[in-house]
C-alpha cells in the first residue's frame, strides 16, 4: 500500500459554499486535499478549478446517506494514500426552510421550520445527513489516524447547536447540530491518546447557498476556525465547541 509523504485531508461537501473554501485554504497551506462530493461532476469541476490556482486537489465521490459510498471512499483512499490525516465533516443540510402541514405535507411557502409541525421525513433526511454522516465516517477514518498517530477531525456545527443558547424555529437543523456536538464530545472521549483531535467549529452566518446573500460573513473569512482546527499542533485542544478560534460553551 503506498503511503504518500504529505498530510491529506478529507472535505466533505466540497463542491461549494464552506467546504469548497476549506479545500481551498487547507491545500494551500501545503496539504493534499480530497474534495468530495455526491455530485461526481460537480467536485470534479471544483477540484479543477482549485488545480488551476496551483493546489494539490482532488475529487472523489461522497454521499454522507450512503453506507456503501462511505465505504468505498475509505477504501480508495487507503489505496490511493494510505493516510488520512484531517477530516473535516463539512457536508449538511438545512430542510427547516418550509413550514409544512404535519397531516397532508402541504407547503404553507417559506419559512424557519417550527417544533410544531416538522414532519419525521424532514427529521430523519436532516440526521442522517448532519449527524450520522459525520459520526459514521469518522467510525471509518479513525483507525488509519489511528495507525498514524495523527488526526485532526472538524465537525462544521453551528450557533444553532449551542444547547446553552438553544432557541425555537428550524427545529430538525438545530436538534442536528447539538447532536453533532455531541458526537465530537463522544469521539473525543474514545479516542485519546493517538493524538487525534476532535473539535467542533461554529463558522459564522456565511455567505453560501445555506447562509444566503444577506449573511455578513465572506466564506473566505466564515472557513478561518475551520482551517485552524484542521492544522492544530500535538497539544492543541481535544472535545471543545470552537467560534473566532475561542471556545464557547455548549
Ligand atoms: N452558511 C452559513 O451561514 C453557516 C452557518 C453555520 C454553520 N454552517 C455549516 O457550515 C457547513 C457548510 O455550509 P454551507 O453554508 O457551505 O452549505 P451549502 O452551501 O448548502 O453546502 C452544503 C454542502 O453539503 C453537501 N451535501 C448535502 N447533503 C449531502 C450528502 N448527503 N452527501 C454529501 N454531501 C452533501 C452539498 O452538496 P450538493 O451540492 O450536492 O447539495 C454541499 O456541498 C454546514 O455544516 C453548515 O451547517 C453554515
Amino acid at each position: 500500500m503506498p503511503v504518500s509523504k504529505k498530510r491529506l485531508a478529507v472535505v466533505t461537501g466540497g463542491n461549494r459554499g464552506l467546504g469548497f473554501e476549506t479545500s481551498r485554504q487547507l491545500a494551500a497551506k501545503g496539504l493534499k486535499v480530497v474534495l468530495t462530493s455526491r455530485d461526481p461532476k460537480k467536485g470534479k469541476l471544483a477540484a479543477q478549478t482549485l488545480s488551476q490556482e496551483g493546489l494539490d486537489v482532488v475529487s472523489y465521490p461522497l454521499d454522507i446517506t450512503d453506507s456503501e459510498s462511505m465505504c468505498s471512499l475509505v477504501i480508495q483512499l487507503q489505496r490511493d494514500f494510505g493516510r488520512v490525516d484531517v477530516l473535516v465533516n463539512n457536508a449538511a443540510v438545512l430542510l427547516d426552510t418550509t413550514v409544512k402541514n404535519h397531516y397532508d405535507e402541504r407547503d404553507f411557502g417559506p419559512g424557519e421550520g417550527s417544533v410544531l409541525t416538522v414532519t419525521r421525513s424532514t427529521m430523519e433526511e436532516t440526521m442522517s445527513v448532519n449527524v450520522y454522516g459525520p459520526l459514521l465516517l469518522s467510525q471509518l477514518i479513525v483507525p488509519m489516524m489511528k495507525d498514524l498517530k495523527y488526526g485532526r477531525i472538524v465537525n462544521v456545527s453551528s450557533n444553532f447547536g449551542q444547547l446553552s443558547n438553544i432557541a425555537g424555529q428550524w427545529p430538525a437543523y438545530r436538534i442536528s447540530k447539538v447532536a453533532l456536538n455531541a458526537v465530537t464530545g463522544v469521539f473525543a472521549d474514545e479516542i485519546k491518546g493517538y493524538n487525534i483531535l476532535i473539535n467542533s467549529a461554529d463558522p459564522g452566518w456565511a455567505k453560501t447557498d445555506m447562509g444566503g446573500p444577506g449573511a455578513p460573513l465572506a466564506p473566505e473569512e466564515a472557513v478561518d476556525t475551520i482551517v485552524w482546527l484542521s492544522t492544530l499542533p500535538d497539544d492543541g485542544p481535544s472535545g471543545k465547541f470552537f467560534r473566532k478560534r475561542r471556545v464557547i460553551a455548549w
